[in-house]
């Protein structure tokens, strides 16, 4: 099928790259001339695992293109739009603008007949208005949310858990052209769910605002676990093993992180607000409260460490990117721990394999080391915030042991064996655990 992707972020390069791989002939367009260059050279701005192989293949054989002119979208059976809706600035709820215009400058160019496949996360409700807009042009507009984890998003994107299309009522066969879109995913018995544009919206707020659930879910229990003297890490284990509850989501630590939940559920909460149903959805108040407290709690397990003296000691922060294997920092709940450990006065110093460029970019006020053992050398505590294997998995406690000034360990996504570090001469600390 011939196809746009409006939106050459994240979503829409993955997706635009993903597409032509299964076969589609694939243009990608954006306003902003760098990303487009960068795309067409096969270059992914981000990194993103098997995303340049199925850039350069696409490219090579002519399937896929990128442009920032909006009329190649003239030619196209279907257009995913793909462009961001982040966080208003001073606000909780999300800033359509980019939604706005990606869908004013299309509309000239929709052909009767055509499909319009919004991918962004939105407000519930805002599927309808846009429907609304196109339904002059003759086109359709259909839902159909994107459930990417970044690091797995060309594997989300071509084996989906699920595909969810939400159309307007009389709208049904509309999702017919998505099930030629999605072939060889539906061919392999991937659930396609057809709904109202609004079940479509809600699924996507509904998803993240369990997972973010479940997560400060473990962290309340860790707040608990400090106070009664348990073991998070172990009742996770063992709340993991009742297959109604599931271990995955229930990692205890400094939190959430990165560019969807924390928007995500503060969007959610929001539109909520605005429905007048603000107190359905009250607990991810609670939800965003609980996550943000569990950083303040790592800040305060290294003071207490340092007996209460952290201003000009040296700390090693291990980790600046929201989560492992990214180079991503936004919203990272590891460079806010630096940062407020620097805000106290600490020499700190981070390190990760990835994230130090973008850290530097954003933070310049904190130290940088690209390598782990020169972050390490004379610390006076150790602080690992991304759960990278180059700490989680190898680091000799031993060796470590003999680079730093002071044996005080705080794991901050409880990812270390506590007995190991203790029996090598370290002050280890997790976060609720014993
Ligand atoms: C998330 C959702 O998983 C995805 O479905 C949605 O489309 C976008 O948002 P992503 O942001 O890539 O994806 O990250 P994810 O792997 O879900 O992790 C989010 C944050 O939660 C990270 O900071 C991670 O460290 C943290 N996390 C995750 C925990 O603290 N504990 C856990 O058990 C799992």
């Amino acid at each position: 099928m011939r196809m746009t992707v409006i939106g050459c972020g994240y979503l829409g390069a993955v997706h635009a790259a993903a597409m032509a791989s299964i076969g589609h002939e694939v243009t990608g367009i954006d306003v902003d001339e760098a990303k487009i260059r960068s795309l067409a050279a096969g270059k992914a701005p981000f990194f993103e695992p098997k995303l340049v192989e199925l850039l350069t293949a696409g490219l090579d054989s002519g399937t896929l293109t990128f442009t920032t002119d909006i009329a190649a979208a003239a030619e196209a059976d279907v257009h995913f739009i793909a462009v961001g809706t982040p966080q208003l600035a001073g606000e909780h709820a999300a800033d359509l603008q980019y939604l706005d215009s990606a869908i004013a400058a299309l509309i000239p160019h929709l052909r009767s007949g055509a499909i319009v496949a919004g991918k962004s996360t939105v407000p519930v409700g805002t599927a309808a208005q846009l429907a609304e807009r196109i339904a002059p042009t003759g086109a359709t507009l259909v839902w159909n949310p994107e459930f990417l984890r970044e690091g797995w998003a060309v594997h989300d994107t071509l084996t989906p858990d699920r595909i969810v299309v939400g159309v307007r009522d009389g709208d049904e066969h509309a999702a017919d052209a998505l099930r030629d879109v999605y072939t060889s995913a539906v061919a392999s018995g991937t659930p396609f769910l057809v709904t109202d544009l609004a079940t479509a919206e809600l699924v996507k707020g509904a998803a993240n605002a369990f997972l973010a659930t479940k997560i400060s879910f473990i962290n309340a229990m860790a707040e608990i676990a400090e106070t009664a003297e348990a073991d998070v890490a172990l009742l996770a284990d063992a709340l993991g093993y009742d297959s109604r509850i599931g271990r995955r989501y229930l990692g205890s630590g400094i939190g959430f992180g990165g560019g969807c939940l924390p928007k995500d559920i503060r969007a959610f909460a929001a539109r909520a607000e605005e429905l007048g149903r603000g107190e359905s959805v009250g607990f991810l108040r609670e939800v965003d409260a609980i996550n943000l407290r569990r950083r303040d709690r790592a800040v305060q397990l290294v003071v207490d460490a340092l007996d209460g003296h952290v201003f000009a000691r040296r700390i090693a922060v291990l980790g600046a990117a929201f989560k492992p294997f990214r180079d991503d920092i936004r919203d990272s709940p590891a460079l806010d721990v630096a940062v407020r450990l620097r805000g106290l006065g600490a020499d700190v110093v981070v390190t990760d394999p990835a994230a130090l460029a973008n850290a530097a970019a954003v933070h310049p006020q904190l130290a940088y080391e690209p390598l782990r053992d020169e972050a390490l050398r004379d610390a006076d505590a150790v602080v690992i915030v991304t759960e990278w294997d180059e700490y989680r998995r190898e680091l000799d406690p031993v060796h470590a042991g003999s680079l730093v000034a002071r044996r005080i360990m705080i794991d901050g996504r409880n990812c270390l064996d506590a007995e190991t570090w203790r029996s090598a001469g370290w002050n280890y600390r997790g976060m609720g655990r014993r």
